[in-house]
């Protein structure tokens, strides 16, 4: 079992749980400024894309060093297009790879991807061997034109090399799987027996089954179940699910034995989660502003209307936070962010 970076990290392991349309690049590094993740994942990211050459999927692969420890996350339900976007990432100097099994949105599920591996288990098994492989030819040196890559993505690959002064040390990357407690009933048991089998360094563990979206509370017990079944197996369990704090992670991990946490939607707008930081005003308003500038740095091939949610997440919890919300909804770029800020903080 490749640990890689894992290894190095004191637990319990707190890091920002993988957010589709949320955990960009932008919204990792104020994260990892602000709150110090032990480790960040990317988007989840289709493998059957990457392997079609979708240039506009490396946009989730964006990354800054601060960032770091950075794991890709992929879905998909092919095999052979997880061993190629496992060999993209590895080119792309991620630090790990992780393969998502627990997404419940019906064009995903109905793909076969996400959580609906939890119903075609020896294909899960496959895919984390396949995905394996692509790290261990790139671990083990691989030419890059060998590894079957689109043209689109090799050159991809090829001009961030140039930008970077040449291509990342080889090493084979650790491999790890988030997943949920079952399809539409809690098969917790069966589930972390069968992936143990192929020994990933992580599983991380959203307390749900695909059928219960987000909808009640998440089943923790159910995690503390897979602690025991994982015990010895050397794979680390990760719980995940309706953490707000720091302190109840910290609370979970003593009462369930868990190796880490991840905190998902309690770090929209509250990077300062992490640190066990009360935000100021002051610094929510700066928020807005680095934020939308930093979105615009590294994503200006994307709608400004994408930012405009974080905006609205930091405008919360302080006086006339309404007001200035609304006003953030209708702006088109970081400088009138910025404008609006200093002329709402003026009036206040
Ligand atoms: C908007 C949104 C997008 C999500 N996208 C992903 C994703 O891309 N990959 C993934 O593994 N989980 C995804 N999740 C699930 C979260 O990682 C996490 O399991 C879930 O939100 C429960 O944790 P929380 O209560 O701390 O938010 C997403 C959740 C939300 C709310």
């Amino acid at each position: 079992m490749e640990r890689g970076f894992w290894a190095t990290l004191k637990k319990p392991i707190i890091g920002l749980a993988p957010m589709d349309g949320v955990t960009d690049a932008a919204f990792r590094f104020m994260s990892a400024k602000y709150g110090h993740p032990h480790v960040v994942y990317t988007e989840f990211t289709s493998a059957e894309g990457i392997e079609a050459g979708a240039l506009r999927l490396m946009r989730d692969f964006r990354y800054s060093e601060l960032e770091r420890p950075v794991v890709a996350q992929i879905f998909g339900y092919h095999p052979k297009a997880f061993y190629k976007a496992a060999f993209t990432a590895a080119a792309l100097g991620f630090d790990g790879v992780d393969i998502n099994m627990g997404c419940p949105a019906k064009n995903i599920a109905e793909a076969g991807s996400g959580a609906a591996l939890i119903r075609t288990p020896e294909l899960a098994k496959e895919i984390v061997c396949a995905t394996r492989r692509g790290l261990e030819d790139w671990g083990r040196g691989m030419e890059v034109a060998q590894a079957g890559l689109h043209s689109a993505i090799l050159e991809y690959a090829q001009t961030e090399w140039a930008h970077l002064g040449g291509a990342p040390v080889r090493r084979v990357l650790p491999l790890t799987i988030k997943t949920r407690i079952g399809y539409d009933a809690v098969v917790i048991e069966e589930w972390i027996k069968h992936l143990s089998e192929v020994e990933p360094v992580a599983i991380a563990i959203h307390g749900r089954t695909l059928k219960q979206l987000y909808t009640g509370l998440a089943n923790w017990d159910a995690i503390g179940r897979a602690v025991e079944i994982a015990r010895g197996s050397g794979t680390m369990i990760f719980g995940n699910g309706d953490v707000r704090t720091v302190a109840e992670a910290h609370e979970r991990v003593a009462q369930y034995g868990v190796d880490g946490v991840l905190i998902g939607r309690a770090v929209e707008g509250n990077p300062w989660v992490f640190a066990e930081h009360t935000a100021t005003r002051e610094e929510k308003l700066q928020a807005c502003i680095e934020h939308a500038r930093y979105f615009e740095k590294v994503s200006p091939d994307q709608r400004f209307l994408n930012m405009r949610k974080h905006l609205a997440w930091y405008c919360s919890g302080f006086d006339g936070a309404r007001e200035l919300r609304i006003q953030l909804m209708t702006t088109q770029s970081a400088d009138e962010v910025e404008k609006v800020v200093h002329a709402w903080n003026c009036k206040e």
